[in-house]
C-alpha cells in the first residue's frame, strides 16, 4: 500500500525512481509524485492525481537534474486523491521532502502542537505533519536532518516507511521503517530504496532489509549506516535476491493477470519441488520437520488471513479437519485481532499472507505470540515481514505477482496448505501411508492438469460475452468448492466491478434464491466429489427458477451437464485437490468479462495490492 523509490548515484535519477514507481504500482495508484534534489540547492517536487503515467506527462517539459530523488505512488488514507494529498510532501520553508507509507495514529496532536507553533499546512495528509515536525525539530534544536527524524519518530506513534531529502545536502538519503517494508538495495557506487526489491532488481540484487525502528543513512561515497531510535548501530545484514528481471515483465501478454493464470502450471510445480518425495509417497516441509512437536502437541488450529489469502485459509480448514483431525478455526485478521480472542499455548496459528506485509495478519500474529501460540507463517514474498515475524513457515514460491488481483498466489497458496496438511497427517498418523501416497502422486500431476484446464481459454473467452452484461451474479459451491466459489465471486467484483456474492450452494435457499431469474447467472462449481448428489439437488432448485446456469464439472459429467445452461469440464482429481483446478477456469471468466467491460485488470479502481494500513 503506497509505493516508495529512492535513489543516489550517479545514474539518471528520475528515469530510476519512474521506473520504480511502475514497478510499485500494484501497490496504489490514486497519485504519484518525485522530489529531486538538484547541485542548484533547490528540492523540485513534482506530483499528480492519477497513475505514474500521469506524472511522466506532467513532467514531460520539466528540469529533471539531480543527483539523488525520491518518490511516492499513493494509495489514498488521510485526504482524499489529489494533486495537494500527493507525496512527496514538503516542509513550509522547502527545505525537505518527504514520502511516506502507513499512518501516523497521533497526527492530529502533532499537527495541533505545530499549528500553536505557527506552522501553516496545505495538505490533508498525515506526512506532511511529520514533514513540518522534522523540520521544525531540526531548526528548533539546530541539529542535523538525521537527528531531527530520529527525534520526530520518536514521538510518532502508527505505521510508517519514510524517505527524507535535504535542499542542500544532494549527498544524504535518510529512511526509516516501522511496521512498513523498506529495502535498501546496494549498488556499485548508488543506492537504491524501496518498498520491495522489484524497482532495482535489474541494477543490483544485494539488498538490505530494513527492520522495524531503524533508520538508515545513505551517503554518497560512504558505507550504509543503519542505526536504532536510541541511535545504537545495528548489524547490516546484506541478502542476495533470487528475483529475476523477466518475472517483472508481462512476457507477451497484454495483462499481469493472464500471464499469471497462465504461469500456474509452472508456478504449482516450484510450489511442490522438494516438498513431494519418493514418488509421492513422502511429504516434506521443512518448517514442520523443525517443529514436530508443536504440531504433533497442537489442539487446534487458528488460521489468520486477509482478503483472497482468507479464501485459501478457508480450504485450509477443510484440508486439516479431513486429513488431520484438527479443530480449524478460520479468522479474518482484521477482526481477529480485536476479538479479544482465545489463544492457548497449545495452539498453532497459520499465518497466510501473499504480501507478507498485510497489516491486519501481522498484528493477528503479534497477538497470537503475545498468547505464547505457536505461529507459523505462509507467504510468496522472500525477505517480507510475516516470514520475519513468524517461527517457522513455508513459501509459496510462485515469484512476483503483480496483477492487484490474486490468481497463482491463491493456487499456490491452497497448494501449500494441501502439503502441510498431508505433512501433518504424516506426523500424527491420521492418514495411512497408502492415503498419503495417493494424494501425493495426484498432486505431482496438478501442474500437467493445470495445464489441460488452460486450454478451455478460449471457449471461456467466447462464453465471456454472454455474462458480460449481467449486473449481479451468484456463485455456489458445497465443501472444497465453497470456498473457490467465494473466491471466484471476490475475482469478478475485484476487477469487472460486477457483483457478486459466493454462497454455500445449500444455503442459498435461505435468502439468495429470491434472487434467482435469468438475468442473474449463477455460477456452480460441482466437481464429482462426496457431496455431488447434493449439488445436483441445488442445480435443479436455480433450474427451476429459471436460472442461467454456468457448471464446472468432471470431465465426462452427464447429470449436472444436462441441467446447466453452459458447462466447463475439468479432470478428475482427489476431492481435496479439486479447488486447485477448479478456480482456474473462474480466474479466466473474470478477466474475460473484466476486458469485455473495457476495465484495467491490473490496476482495478480503489485496490491495492499490499495493504499496510489498517
Ligand atoms: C489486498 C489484495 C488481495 C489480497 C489481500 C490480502 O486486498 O488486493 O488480493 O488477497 O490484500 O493480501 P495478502 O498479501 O496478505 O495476501
Amino acid at each position: 500500500m503506497c509505493g516508495i523509490v529512492g535513489y543516489l548515484g550517479e545514474g539518471n535519477v528520475y528515469d530510476i525512481l519512474i521506473k520504480g514507481l511502475h514497478r510499485l504500482e500494484y501497490r496504489g495508484y490514486d497519485s504519484a509524485g518525485v522530489a529531486l534534489v538538484g547541485n542548484d540547492g533547490k528540492i523540485n517536487i513534482f506530483k499528480t492525481k492519477g497513475k505514474v503515467s500521469n506524472l511522466e506527462a506532467f513532467c514531460a517539459d520539466k528540469c529533471l537534474d539531480s543527483k539523488v530523488g525520491i518518490a511516492h505512488t499513493r494509495w489514498a488514507t488521510h485526504g482524499e486523491p489529489s494533486d495537494t494529498n500527493a507525496h512527496p510532501h514538503y516542509s513550509e520553508d522547502g527545505n525537505i521532502a518527504i514520502v511516506h507509507n502507513g499512518t501516523i495514529e497521533n497526527y492530529k496532536l502533532l499537527k495541533d502542537a505545530l499549528l500553536q507553533h505557527g506552522c501553516k499546512f496545505h495538505s490533508d495528509t498525515d506526512t506532511e505533519v511529520l514533514a513540518q515536525l522534522i523540520e521544525y525539530i531540526r531548526v528548533t534544536n539546530k541539529c542535523s536532518l538525521l537527528s531531527a527524524v530520529r527525534q520526530a519518530l520518536k514521538q510518532v506513534v502508527g505505521a510508517y516507511a519514510i524517505a527524507v531529502v535535504e535542499k542542500d545536502n544532494p549527498d544524504t538519503l535518510i529512511a526509516a521503517r516501522q511496521s512498513s517494508p523498506l529495502v535498501i538495495g546496494m549498488g556499485d557506487g548508488e543506492f537504491f530504496l524501496a518498498s520491495d526489491a522489484t524497482p532495482f532488481v535489474e541494477y543490483t540484487k544485494e539488498c538490505v532489509y530494513l527492520k522495524d525502528g531503524e533508520i538508515a543513512e545513505i551517503r554518497r561515497n560512504e558505507p550504509l549506516k543503519i542505526t536504532n531510535l536510541d541511535n545504537v548501530e545495528a548489524e547490516i545484514d546484506v541478502t542476495t535476491l533470487q528475483m529475476s528481471i523477466s518475472q517483472l515483465e508481462k512476457g507477451g501478454y497484454p495483462h499481469f493477470m493472464l500471464k499469471e493464470i497462465f504461469e500456474q502450471p509452472d508456478t504449482l510445480r516450484d510450489c511442490i519441488r522438494g516438498r513431494v518425495v519418493e514418488r509421492g509417497a513422502r511429504i516434506n516441509i521443512n518448517g514442520v520437520n523443525d517443529h514436530k512437536e508443536k504440531f504433533l502437541n497442537a489442539k487446534r488450529i487458528i488460521i489468520v488471513a486477509c482478503g483472497t489469502s482468507w479464501h485459501a485459509g478457508l480450504l485450509g480448514k477443510y484440508l486439516l479437519q479431513d486429513m488431520c483431525r484438527i479443530p480449524v478455526e478460520v479468522e479474518y485478521a482484521s477482526e481477529f485481532r480485536y476479538s479479544n480472542p482465545v489463544i492457548n499455548e497449545d495452539d498453532v496459528v497459520i499465518a497466510i499472507s501473499q504480501s507478507g506485509e498485510t497489516a491486519d495478519t501481522l498484528a493477528a500474529i503479534q497477538i497470537a505470540k503475545n498468547a505464547g501460540a505457536f505461529v507459523f507463517g505462509i507467504s510468496n514474498v522472500v525477505g517480507s515481514s510475516i516470514p520475519r515475524e513468524t517461527y517457522s513457515g513455508c513459501y509459496i514460491h510462485v515469484g512476483p505477482e503483480i496483477g492487484v488481483a490474486s490468481t497463482k498466489a491463491f493456487t499456490g497458496q491452497v497448494m501449500v496448505l494441501t502439503l502441510l496438511s498431508l505433512a501433518i497427517a504424516q506426523l500424527r498418523q491420521t492418514m495411512t501411508q497408502e492415503q498419503i501416497a495417493d494424494v501425493g502422486k495426484a498432486v505431482l500431476k496438478i501442474p500437467t492438469y493445470v495445464k489441460r484446464v488452460l486450454e478451455l481459454n478460449a471457449k471461456i473467452e467466447r462464453m465471456s460475452l454472454i455474462f458480460t452484461y449481467a449486473r449481479n451474479f451468484l456463485y455456489l459451491g458445497r465443501g472444497y468448492s465453497y470456498p473457490v466459489a467465494l473466491e471466484g465471486a471476490l475475482k469478478l467484483k475485484e476487477i469487472s466491478y460486477i457483483h457478486a456474492e459466493g454462497y454455500p450452494a445449500a444455503e442459498m435457499k435461505h435468502g439468495p434464491i429470491a434472487l434467482i431469474d435469468r438475468e442473474m447467472p449463477s455460477v456452480i462449481i460441482a466437481p464429482k466429489d462426496h457431496l455431488y448428489e447434493k449439488i445436483v439437488s441445488n442445480v435443479q432448485q436455480v433450474k427451476a427458477r429459471g436460472g442461467n446456469i454456468l457448471a464446472i464439472v468432471t470431465e465426462g459429467d452427464t447429470e449436472i451437464s444436462k441441467l446447466a445452461d453452459h458447462v466447463l469440464e475439468v479432470p478428475e482429481m482427489p476431492e481435496c485437490l479439486t479447488p486447485i483446478i477448479t478456480s482456474v477456469p473462474l480466474q479466466l471468466l473474470s478477466y474475460y468479462i473484466a476486458i469485455n467491460k473495457g476495465k484495467d485488470v491490473d490496476m482495478p479502481r480503489n485496490l491495492a495490492k499490499s495493504v499496510t494500513v489498517e
